[in-house]
Order: structure tokens, then C-alpha cells, then sequence
């Protein structure tokens, strides 16, 4: 039996807080009510109220993590297999399920779900990043609503479907180093924009910018990033819808730095990043490679008889157990800047 408080409903929430503030309220036991009463548990005695003893349920300890959650539920080899780390988008987590436990996934992802109150529903990968527009194609396994969601990132709202769009947190501080390098007067060229993060954010934190052309071929991302634009109130960004290499055309010399974040197939629009890129202009070069050499050997080998020179490399993020993501920030023709 446990010591309680017997308070009418209407006035028990008031009795609550007042026993919570007073820190005697036992949070384990679960809270009942009969009869037009509201039956508060204890954790020991307080003048001013009328006691009772009553028989309360436990709460049940509610998990801290994704393993301790299913340490019931799967075995010991299954949870040494599982993976634990996810992206969050907003209110929706990605996590990859490894294919030995594809029979538990829905209880994998029902369990994400429960560890983490602040996320609507949850996605496996059902595919890797593929084709011109760079999706991948998601599963639902638990949660409710679809993979359209809204995420901030330095101050900034993006609103996507991740089902549709390309988008990764994981370029956060790579955006904001290329934003940060944007000076008052300068004419951007964002090649491949997605939903707009390198854009709008360029335009938030540059505000002396003179104009962003953000061009995607995707769609899906072009009306996102349409939307982004209204969303964080910029005029600065002109959303294109189009491939790269037919606006670039339209925007011949025009650019004071291009952003080229298509890795994998960044090399095949060398030329065209330096078409629109004015002398001593700088190309922001997303690739993925081993080495920072491989990265200077592919921009070398791709370049053509441009003039050029590699201002930095740098790793942004792991990508397989082999590669990484690298970022060379590129000068057109350094002589005569
Ligand atoms: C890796 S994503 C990067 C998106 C964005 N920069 C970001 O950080 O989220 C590459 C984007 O390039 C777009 N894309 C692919 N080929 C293109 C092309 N030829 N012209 C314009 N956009 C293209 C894809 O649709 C995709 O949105």
C-alpha cells in the first residue's frame, strides 16, 4: 500500500502540481482515478492534506536507448548487429536495417519511435542514394503520416519530402563553411540546390549578396526549394528548374563562385562550373575519393587547359568504409585576381 492524496477532479491537477513542486508526488506509480476522485501517489508524508493508502501500478520504466528498448524483444547476436545510429529530418529518423533483422524491422522502428517522443514516424532505407536525382527510396515502419517533414538548420527552415528529395543534415557544417566565405556583391551559381540549404543559407547570412541562382533538375526539389525561399523570406535566391549544364549556358561568365555539390558526377560538369565562373572566381568541388590526392588528380584530369589552382581539400564526412566526402574550393585563373 501507498500513501496518497484523495482529490476531487476538478481540483486535482491544482493538488498535483502542488504535491510535484514540493517534490513528494511519486513519479513511479501510475496516477488513478475512481469514483470522481483523482488518487495521488507519494513518496512519503505531507502536513496539510488528508492521507490515504491505496495499491498503485508501476510505471514502467520507459528505455533510454534503441538497445535497452528491445533487449526483451531480440537476441543478443541480433541487438550486436543492429544498427543504432539514424538521421532525424524534423520529426522523422532514417535508419538502415540490416538485412538479418528485416523480420523485426517494424519492431526496430516501433522502438525508435518509443525512445524518441519528438519524432512522428520512422523510415528504413530501402535503397542506397541513386539515379540523376539522388533519392533514396524509404519504407515506413512505424509512425504515422508520410516523409514530408520540416528541418532547421543554422536558422534556417527547410520543408521536404525525403521520399522525393535529396537532403542530408550531415552537410551542415560544410553549407555554413561556403556561406561563410560569400562576400557583399557576389553573383552565386548553386548548380545542384536540391531544396536550397547552401542557398538560402548564403542569402540569410550574406544578406550584401547580389543574387543566388539555384538550379536542380529534380522537380520535386525545385518546387521545395521554391517554397524554402518563400519559407525564410529571402529574394535574393532564383530558383531554375533545369539541367545544370543548359542554365549554365544562359549564365555565361556571370558567377563570382559556383557550388557544384553533385559527387560522383561533379568531375562531368567541370567545364561547365568553369564557363559560368568569372577569372578569379572560386568553385566550391564536392566529390566523394580515398584520398585528397585522388581529389586533386580528378579535378586535374577534368579541368582541361583551364588556368586554376586548389586553394584547400578538406574531408567533410565518412561515406563508406573506403571514401569521403571532400570539398576542394577552387580559384579560376589566380594571375589575374
Ligand atoms: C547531392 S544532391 C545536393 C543537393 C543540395 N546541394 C544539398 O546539399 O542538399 C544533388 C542534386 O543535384 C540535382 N541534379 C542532378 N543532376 C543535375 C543536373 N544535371 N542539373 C541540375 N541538377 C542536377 C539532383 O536532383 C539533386 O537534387
Amino acid at each position: 500500500m501507498t500513501l496518497c492524496v484523495k482529490a476531487r477532479k476538478e481540483n486535482a491537477e491544482k493538488i498535483r502540481q502542488d504535491l510535484f513542486e514540493k517534490g513528494v508526488l511519486d513519479p513511479s506509480k501510475k496516477i488513478k482515478t475512481r469514483a470522481g476522485f483523482v488518487f495521488l501517489p507519494l513518496r512519503k508524508k505531507i502536513s496539510g492534506y488528508t492521507l490515504h493508502e491505496e495499491e498503485f501500478t508501476q510505471k514502467e520504466e520507459k528505455a533510454r536507448s534503441l538497445k535497452k528498448a528491445l533487449e526483451k524483444t531480440l537476441s543478443e547476436d541480433e541487438i550486436s548487429i543492429l544498427k543504432t545510429s539514424f538521421d532525424t529530418f524534423g520529426e522523422i529518423a532514417v535508419i538502415e536495417i540490416p538485412l538479418e533483422l528485416e523480420s523485426k524491422e517494424k519492431t526496430i522502428g516501433k522502438a525508435l519511435l518509443d525512445v524518441n517522443p519528438q519524432l512522428r514516424a520512422v523510415f528504413k532505407k530501402a535503397s542506397a542514394v541513386e539515379g540523376a536525382h539522388r533519392v533514396r527510396s524509404l519504407k515506413k515502419l512505424a509512425g504515422t503520416g508520410n516523409a514530408e517533414t520540416t528541418y532547421k538548420e543554422h536558422g534556417c527552415t527547410y520543408k521536404f519530402d525525403i521520399s522525393k528529395v535529396f537532403f542530408t543534415p550531415r552537410l551542415s557544417t560544410e553549407r555554413l563553411r561556403v556561406a561563410e566565405q560569400v562576400k557583399p556583391g557576389e553573383v552565386v551559381m548553386d548548380l545542384f540546390a536540391g531544396v536550397g540549404p547552401f542557398s538560402i543559407l548564403i542569402a540569410k547570412k550574406q544578406p550584401l549578396v547580389k543574387k543566388i541562382y539555384a538550379s536542380d533538375i529534380n522537380p520535386a526539389a525545385f518546387e521545395y526549394l521554391k517554397q524554402n525561399i518563400e519559407l525564410n523570406k529571402t529574394d535574393k535566391v532564383i530558383p531554375l528548374l533545369g539541367d545544370a549544364k543548359e542554365i549554365a549556358k544562359q549564365h555565361s561568365g556571370e558567377a563570382d563562385r559556383v557550388i557544384m555539390n553533385l559527387p560522383r558526377t561533379t568531375k562531368n560538369y567541370l567545364p561547365t562550373a568553369l564557363s559560368c565562373v568569372k577569372e578569379g572566381g572560386v568553385i566550391h568541388y564536392h566529390t566523394f575519393a580515398g584520398s585528397e590526392e585522388e581529389v586533386k588528380e580528378e579535378i586535374k584530369n577534368n579541368i582541361g587547359a583551364a588556368d586554376y589552382k586548389i586553394l584547400t581539400v578538406r574531408q567533410v564526412r565518412t561515406y563508406s568504409p573506403s571514401e569521403w566526402n571532400y570539398a576542394a574550393d577552387i580559384i579560376k585563373n589566380l594571375i589575374s585576381k
